[in-house]
């Protein structure tokens, strides 16, 4: 126990419970009064946040919560690491210019040499960086914007069910619909399928024995490849084809290597600049420092942000030398020199690869993946499970639907709304994505400790089985005494 200020007593938390201020029902209350309709997370997690270490954020209801979501896929070193409260203490102790456009500083000398460090050996010695406004929507901006400037084409590729940010362009080459179908169209985007076996867009393969049918990712190849050379097609010249190495939004659908490096053969073959959007994907996330890595393949532009700033906003593009053909000032923004988040990013780089944090993401991710396999046996309600790393996934079906000519039931998104928030009630906090919202996400933190790890899925089975018993019980006839 510790002393409070206002009433004398606290519980050791250091919240105040009894401040007007820290009332967290109120505090919710008033932001959705406030706040505007169109918040996402605030929705379906009525948590109020006062603080955060590791995996952990407590709340201001003075609960606990173990953080499977790490800002979306943010926090690579989890909440508030030593590392990076150092970095940014210094900065800050030293008088950095917090804000300097886009202009030299140590802070941004010493990122670049890390982050360059890290990058995929095949961009080159000479390899590029562009700073972009802080979200990873604006760096994919740039990325065709660049892909367009060099190759002097405008159409650009992009995959079913792939995610790369809100703004106008990137929307463009996002697969969500939904919020697409309100406004108009921008650019020229060319849809192309991306390898899903569980619900393959081809409508072949089995869900029950997946090596049997044809395969999925090799039509997908064949009809790229045929798409882009018939004349009569309609795909006029391509400037750069867009794709995750691992979907994250669109449901934690990884691409096999394979398929990755023969997308590379045709980009490359026929002069159209391969954009590699490692937003989500990078830093470890997948098990590897980026997940390009897995299949070895050289993109011609990488998109980098979320775990790069350490917690803090930044994105950055890197690019093959020669590709450098833009004019100053083509794509600019005042918010591209966030120093705070340079020294934050540096020490989380650093960390990761000193710690050798993308094996143990890898390690980890395998347990984990393992744990959600056995989950799913005796549980028809998980249709599938799939990640890579970290980046993890189980697609909650109804079983008692009709299944498709693949094999897969029809997705349950009231189901996976329910298992968040038992979920929520029982302590950890994770995310939806994927087709209708039915895919449970899990994004730890790349040091949760395996105890937190065991307790996740622990919940998470416990949640699953709750929320299947909600949505499956029989109301109980009234007797009609009550109303006496
Ligand atoms: C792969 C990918 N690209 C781009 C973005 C957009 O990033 P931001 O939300 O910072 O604009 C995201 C965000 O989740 C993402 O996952």
């Amino acid at each position: 126990m510790t002393i409070s200020a206002r009433n004398g007593i606290s519980d050791g938390t250091g919240i105040d419970r009894d401040s007007p201020a820290m009332d967290p029902a109120a505090i919710l209350a008033r932001q959705r009064e406030r706040e505007s309709s169109a918040r996402t997370y605030a929705r379906t997690l009525p948590i109020v946040p006062v603080r955060a270490q590791g995996a952990t954020i407590v709340g201001a209801d003075g609960r606990s919560y173990l953080d499977c979501l790490s800002g979306a896929g943010t926090l690579a070193l989890g909440h508030n690491h030593p590392d990076v409260i150092q970095a940014i203490t210094a900065a800050l102790s030293r008088g950095a210019p917090l804000h300097t456009l886009d202009l030299a500083t140590p802070e941004k000398d010493a990122f670049v040499e890390e982050l360059r460090a890290s990058l995929p050996p095949g961009l080159g010695s000479d390899v590029k960086l562009h700073f972009c406004g802080p979200s990873g929507a604006d760096a994919v901006e740039a990325a065709i914007k660049l892909a367009q400037t060099a190759t002097g084409n405008q159409t650009m590729l992009a995959f079913t069910g792939g995610y790369h940010g809100m703004t106008a362009g990137a929307l463009a080459v996002t697969g969500n619909v939904a919020v697409k179908n309100p406004l108009p169209a921008v650019g020229s985007v060319v849809r192309l399928p991306f390898p899903y076996p569980y619900r393959c867009p081809f409508g072949v393969g089995s869900v029950p024995d997946r090596a049997a049918g044809p395969d999925g990712a090799e039509l997908s190849l064949r009809y790229i490849e045929r798409l882009l050379d018939d004349p009569l097609g309609g795909v006029t010249d391509p400037a750069g084809l867009i794709v995750e190495a691992v979907q994250g939004e669109g449901g934690v659908i990884p691409a096999p290597d394979s398929w990755l490096r023969a997308i590379r053969e045709i980009t490359r073959r026929r002069g159209i600049l391969l954009i590699l959007d490692e937003v989500q994907t990078g830093v470890g996330r997948t098990g590897r420092f980026w997940a390009a890595q897995h299949s070895g393949i050289t993109p011609d532009i990488v998109v980098m942000s979320k775990a790069i700033g350490g917690g803090l906003p930044i994105a950055v593009i890197a690019y093959r030398a020669e590709l450098d053909v833009w004019a100053p000032g083509a794509h600019t923004g005042t918010f591209r020199g966030n120093q705070l988040a340079m020294v934050a990013g540096r020490a989380t780089l650093r960390r990761v690869r000193r710690d050798g944090l993308d094996e143990r993401a890898a390690r980890l991710g395998s347990r984990l993946l393992a744990g959600l396999d056995h989950l799913a046996r005796d549980r028809p309600h998980v249709g599938d499970v799939r990640g890579r790393g970290l980046m993890l996934g189980a697609e909650l079906v109804d079983p008692t639907g009709t299944a498709d000519a693949v094999g897969a039931y029809p997705a349950d998104p009231r189901l996976a709304a329910l298992v968040r928030a038992e979920c929520l009630r029982r302590g950890l906090i994770i995310e939806l994505g994927g087709r209708h919202g039915a895919v449970i996400r899990l994004l730890p933190p790349l040091i949760i400790g395996d105890e937190e790890a065991a307790r996740a899925l622990s919940i998470l089975a416990d949640a699953i089985n709750a929320a299947v018993r909600r949505l499956t019980a029989v109301p109980t006839p009234s007797t009609g005494r009550e109303a006496g």
